[in-house]
């Protein structure tokens, strides 16, 4: 009997983290389990004891006393880039600040330099190999920025690599058109009419969400709401860096335009909290950026207590974060911004899926089937763990990709 691809059932497993509820953080497991996928979806999962009949038929393939966790939705990063900012790590490490190397021309605009002067070809290698961490590391889902263009050419080559890496590799990415800073030497205004009426009107036609790095020396609130709204009437998602290097407004901006998400957060306060709540915005926090520059982490905790949908991801950056794990995040999420084990696993799944308004982050029957097989009978290995390798198998729509 022949079957369709993304058919196999997955036998064996010690434990199987669901997040199949409505609650933020409720693990939703199943112990002693199997998932049957179909056609690269979920199709049945419980008890190994309960599989149905016509399940045994199928491809299988066994896990004996293993875990298996959604595939991790990495909902912030910046992977496509050229280059790399070694001698600013090394600046800053003797006390420079993010700030000063940006005004002083280095900083995102050292990685536009890289990024305008590499050919499509070197971005897609260069950021396959990052890609490809990501995925050994156990993430399906990962949202892409532009922004290291600032002109038209650049930023849709970016986005034209991310359509690339899509085909090359069987992972769900995202593209997110961001306007990342005002090009040295180049007038603000004209810079935001460049945006509005030509370089977001185009990217839109490969980008699904428009972010703004709204903060001291970047964009100012009114410009970042210009911003959102120019990406909202072409039919992109909005998303905002907020509140990253000072307290600047970005939350309330993020809560006015009805954002998916504000991004960063690490210096929030009580009223922006609750604004990011009542307007139902997904607050993405990103804490190997604070740990790369040993600035104080967000209140990841309040956030959550408060009633706030949490996401964690990566940020993956030449400058603020060079990191290509979930894993890693979760860690740092747990020892750092206070979350359980469970609020983590979920921040990293189902938070980032909120984020990116997609149906992942679950092991649920009808979604798309992105599964990780950990190397454990626990996830509480992953963060209590936190150097091991434990991703032992990914599938994404069924198949078995790493
Ligand atoms: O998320 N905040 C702005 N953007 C990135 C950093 C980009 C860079 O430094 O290259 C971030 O931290
Ligand atoms: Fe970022």
């Amino acid at each position: 009997m022949t079957h369709p691809p993304g058919t196999t059932v997955l036998m064996g497993l010690r434990r199987i983290v669901t997040f199949d509820s409505d609650r933020p953080g409720e693990p939703a497991e199943v112990n002693d389990g199997s998932i049957a996928m179909y056609g690269g979806r979920i199709a049945w999962v419980g008890p190994s004891s309960e599989l149905p009949v016509e399940y045994e038929e199928l491809p299988r393939e066994r896990f004996d006393g293993l875990t298996a966790v959604p595939g991790f939705v990495d909902s912030h990063t910046h992977a496509v880039f050229a280059g790399d900012r070694r001698d600013e790590f090394r600046m800053r490490l003797e006390g420079a600040s993010y700030e000063d190397i940006m005004s002083a021309g280095g900083g995102i605009h050292a990685t536009v330099e890289a990024t305008r002067s590499a050919s499509a070809d070197d971005l897609y290698h260069a950021s396959r190999a990052r890609l490809e961490a990501m995925l050994a590391n156990g993430t399906t889902t990962v949202e892409i920025k532009s922004g290291y263009g600032l002109d038209l050419e650049t930023e849709l080559r970016q986005l034209m690599v991310v359509e690339r890496l899509r085909e090359g590799l069987r992972m769900d990415l995202r593209p997110t058109f961001l306007a990342h800073a005002i090009p040295p030497g180049t007038d603000r205004a004209e810079h935001l009419d460049l945006l509005v009426s030509s370089i977001i009107p185009a990217c839109a036609e490969i980008a699904e969400s428009c972010d703004v790095f709204c903060d001291v020396g970047v964009f100012d609130t009114a410009e970042a709401a210009a911003i959102l709204e120019a990406g909202s009437r072409h039919g992109l998602t909005p998303r905002i860096h907020a509140e990253q290097l000072a307290h600047s407004g970005g939350a309330q901006v993020a809560a006015m335009v009805g954002a998916a998400s504000a991004d960063h957060l690490d210096h929030v306060d009580e009223a922006d909290i609750m604004a990011l709540r009542d307007a139902g915005v997904v607050a993405t926090l990103l804490p190997g950026v604070s740990f790369t520059m040993r600035h104080p982490q967000p209140p990841g905790r309040a956030l959550w207590d408060a009633g706030v949908t949490v996401a964690i991801a990566t940020d993956c950056n030449p400058g603020t974060s060079y990191v290509t794990s979930m894993p890693f995040v979760m860690t740092l999420a747990v020892l750092e911004l206070g979350l359980t084990v469970e609020e983590a696993l979920w921040s990293a799944t189902r938070g980032g899926a909120r984020s990116l308004r997609i149906d992942a982050g679950h092991i649920r029957v009808g979604a798309p089937a992105a599964i990780v097989v950990l190397d454990s009978d626990s996830p509480v290995d992953l963060v209590y763990r936190p150097d091991a390798r434990l991703v032992t198998a990914v599938f994404a729509s069924g198949l078995r990709i790493h």
